[in-house]
């Protein structure tokens, strides 16, 4: 099998067949394109979003020249320690009915590590992954509206699976890599194929029912669940409360002293108080 050395250490290449075989009976639900090399996956699948791609397109990459964080934010990344992808899901709905979708993607992410034998991770919210804190993976989503009863997501995860300590050093937060939490040596391709599984699984139940039989489970998984918490963003300076949970559209509960409060996703910076 191909492999490229990075990070002093062998690194299984991306490789379609591989990705198909981990998928099994799934393997026809996806359609799966591997590029060496893009700007961003995200950008490039909201371009391909709009000539017609089709529903359940993946597009993961070695390497991306500008990875896109949320709130304009940069993502770092390592050619061969990092995966990048982004899954086009087309929907029978209003887009303003995908509020809640980043929130449903952190489950299916949860699921697919632990199913994968690696526990304590943790959402932070909306849908950041986090292993004791640090961030382990981030997701962004795009979305795009044709008519009042369709619209498509283009949801894009990057996971952290062995930084070097360039890369570590210019992330400006506590981060963490699957190398560093799990027992056994982590093969992109079976990663990837777990957690398109799993998405999967997530991404029908939301049409169905939006966030209605996911968000116990999600607040089961919050690091900031019950915690007292500092929210920058607002209209507001700074307001400190405690989280009391999620709304069915993905907002997060807060309780402060001069009541509780929603916040919309995207709005905020969430930080614990000390
Ligand atoms: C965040 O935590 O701020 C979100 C990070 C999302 C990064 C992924 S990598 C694949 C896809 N392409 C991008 O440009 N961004 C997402």
């Amino acid at each position: 099998m191909a492999a490229i050395s990075a990070l002093n250490q062998t690194i299984v290449r991306l490789d379609a067949s591989c990705i198909h075989e981990a998928l099994g009976v799934l393997t026809s639900d996806f359609n799966i394109e591997i590029l060496d090399t893009v700007d961003s996956t995200n950008t490039y699948l909201m371009r391909r979003a709009n000539t017609h791609a089709p529903h359940a397109t993946c597009v993961v990459a070695e390497s991306q020249t500008a990875g896109r964080g949320r709130q304009g934010r940069e993502w770092v990344s390592v050619p061969g320690g990092s995966l990048m992808f982004s899954l086009l899901w087309r929907y029978a709905l209003p887009v303003s009915r995908l509020a809640g979708l980043s929130l449903g993607v952190g489950v299916a992410m949860v699921r697919a590590l632990n199913e994968m034998g690696i526990q304590s991770v943790m959402l932070k919210w909306p849908n950041d992954l986090l292993h004791h804190h640090r961030k382990l993976a981030g997701v962004l989503i795009e979305t795009g509206g044709e008519s009042n009863t369709s619209s498509y997501a283009v949801i894009g995860i990057g996971m952290n699976v062995h930084l070097d300590e360039a890369a570590r050093a210019e992330i400006a937060q506590a981060v963490t890599d699957l190398a560093s939490v799990s027992l056994q040596p982590i093969d992109r391709n079976i990663l990837l194929a777990a957690l398109l599984k799993h998405l999967s699984i997530v991404l029908t139940e939301f049409e169905k029912n939006g966030l209605r039989l996911l968000r116990d489970e999600w607040m089961q998984y919050h690091a900031y669940q019950n915690k007292n918490v500092r929210i920058s963003g607002l209209n507001q300076a700074q307001i400190q409360g405690t989280v009391i949970g999620i709304a069915e559209d993905g907002a997060l509960l807060i309780r402060t002293e001069a009541g509780d409060i929603r916040c919309s996703v995207g709005e905020i910076s969430l930080r614990l108080a000390e």
